[in-house]
């Protein structure tokens, strides 16, 4: 038997068609497009996530008997606003979870709802890039859409509705939404009714590993699957990821480092965030998990290679870094601000932008490249902060996540965080977890038990450990220092004249 996992990532969908052993027999990705209609917006189109996904299936489907795909499930970009009006059509693109442009709500519900009302009934504060400020925003300004709204999905629920016809979605990514009360379980009526939307609207609510329904004998027969074949509700990507890396149980971490950046420490307890800056979230297995996500991770690295130096040599650079790393780590001058979508963890600010500081006439393009890593890093940092003001202490990490293929970077990131970095061997983390959560439904395994017996010797059996180095700690000790400065003194600046 087959299980299929779907990463439907904020650039591409990643699949992963694996046996029962966790054995990889085939992988496969397809991009589709972002829209970026004003300054700090973002969109995408639910329909292209729809076609690329069964691209890619069929795609796999060329050297794979789909047929034997017992279940399928996913991990998904969160956040995201996905509409549909009555015929069940998409009212409008989506609105992904790193806009911006939901200042006025994300106000309006810290200060005028009030964050300790929030953090009561959802467990988190209000971002800009979480759902509700979003409906607000929708029914704010186009009133016309808000008002046609029939169901509410978040991005991996509506390939769910596309598989199977259910509105369904998981706690995990539900958590994100400001919508769900974290604790319970459940949806909050009060939240709702700020949003002004009804209890209909919204989909039903499951654990990520419980089956939401068979595949469609209409979809079963274009892409070669069994009606048989069952879809579980998946995960947000990054609950998905903690389950592909065995993230489970009390005070694991795993950090991805994709379009955007994470630190995911799993919980055995609901952990209410109250005044911090990180998320208190349902984890994809029963339990909790608190999360700081920074906007801006791989994806600057990539406008940097690709955008600006117009280049797809992702290690050219790197190679010289990872070369004379001992002259140059913990000893550049050049700081790299990663704010390019504004930020979410900890800053919560949609304004601030991103920056090259302390550029001099001796900066070649090697300490620019190595600014982004730093940056990154740095900001990452800033999270681990505030989960140890929060008494959560951790040692180790696990990573995942395109920018977890640098080794210079992974070097870097120990020696800031002053952390062990433990490499996979699979670095498909969502997609990994995805076909857990296929399996778990399918009955093939039962609870994290089995997960972490699966994953530790499917995906760590031969595991590199990436130890901080005690000298270059210390050194980039000083360096966070100066960059904590940073936002604090240049914040103004980007306020709205
Ligand atoms: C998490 C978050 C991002 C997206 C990216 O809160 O917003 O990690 O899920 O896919």
């Amino acid at each position: 038997m087959y299980y299929l996992g779907i990463d439907l990532g904020t650039s591409s969908v990643k699949l992963l068609l694996c046996d029962e052993k966790l054995n990889i027999l085939s992988s496969h990705s397809e991009d589709y497009p972002i829209f970026y209609p004003q300054d700090g917006w973002s969109e995408q189109n639910p329909e292209d996530w729809w076609s690329a996904t069964k691209k890619g299936i069929k795609k796999i489907g060329e050297s794979h008997d789909l047929a034997q795909v017992q279940a399928l499930s996913f991990g998904g970009q969160m956040h995201g606003l996905v509409a549909l009006d009555s015929d069940n059509d998409v009212i409008r693109r989506a609105i992904l979870w790193n806009d911006g442009r939901t200042g006025k709500q994300v106000e309006y519900l810290n200060q005028t709802v009030g964050t300790e009302f929030l953090i009561q009934e959802t467990g988190n504060i209000a971002y800009a890039g979480f759902t509700a400020p979003k409906i607000l925003w929708l029914r704010d300004n186009e009133p016309e859409n808000f008002d046609k709204i029939k169901h509410i999905l978040l991005p991996k629920d509506y390939l769910t509705f596309c598989f199977t016809g259910q509105y369904a979605t998981d706690y995990s990514d539900a958590s994100g939404m400001l919508l769900l009360d974290v604790k319970n379980r459940r949806w909050s009526k009060k939240m709702l009714d700020i949003c002004g939307i009804d209890n209909s609207v919204m989909p039903k609510l499951f654990e990520s590993y419980e089956v939401v329904g068979a595949v469609l004998p209409t979809v079963a027969k274009e892409l070669g699957l069994s009606s048989n074949c069952v879809v579980t509700a998946g995960a947000g990507d990054n609950a998905a990821a903690a389950i592909g890396t065995g993230t489970l149980g009390n005070g694991r971490c795993n950090l991805s480092l994709g379009t955007s950046g994470t630190i995911f420490i799993s919980s055995d307890h609901y952990i209410p965030m109250e005044h911090s800056e990180l998320h208190s979230f349902c984890h994809a297995d029963g339990n909790y998990h608190v999360m700081g996500c920074i906007l801006t991770a791989a994806s600057a690295n990539r406008w940097w290679i690709e955008d600006i130096l117009k280049s797809d040599d992702y290690n050219q650079d790197a190679a010289i870094i990872e070369v004379e790393q001992e002259e140059r780590l913990g000893e550049n001058n050049v700081f790299f601000m990663p704010y390019m979508m504004g930020e979410r963890s900890p800053l919560n600010d949609e304004h601030v932008r991103g920056a090259f500081i302390g550029l001099s006439m001796n900066t070649d393009r090697i300490s620019l490249q190595q600014a982004i890593f730093e940056g990154v890093s740095f900001a990452l940092r800033d999270c681990l902060e505030a989960a140890k003001d929060r008494g959560l202490n951790i040692h180790a990490t696990t990573i995942t996540g395109g920018g977890a293929k640098s080794e210079i970077w992974k070097v870097i990131l120990a020696d800031i965080l002053n952390l062990d970095i433990i490499e996979p061997i699979i670095e498909e983390g969502p997609s990994l977890g995805a076909v857990l959560l296929a399996m778990w439904g399918a009955d093939k395994i039962k609870g994290y038990k089995d997960i972490l017996d699966l994953t530790q010797s499917a995906n760590y059996s031969s595991h590199q450990v990436i130890s901080p180095n005690p000298e270059r700690v210390k050194k980039y000790e000083n360096k966070y220092r100066q960059f904590r400065s940073l936002y604090p003194a240049l914040k103004d600046f980007y306020r709205p004249q």
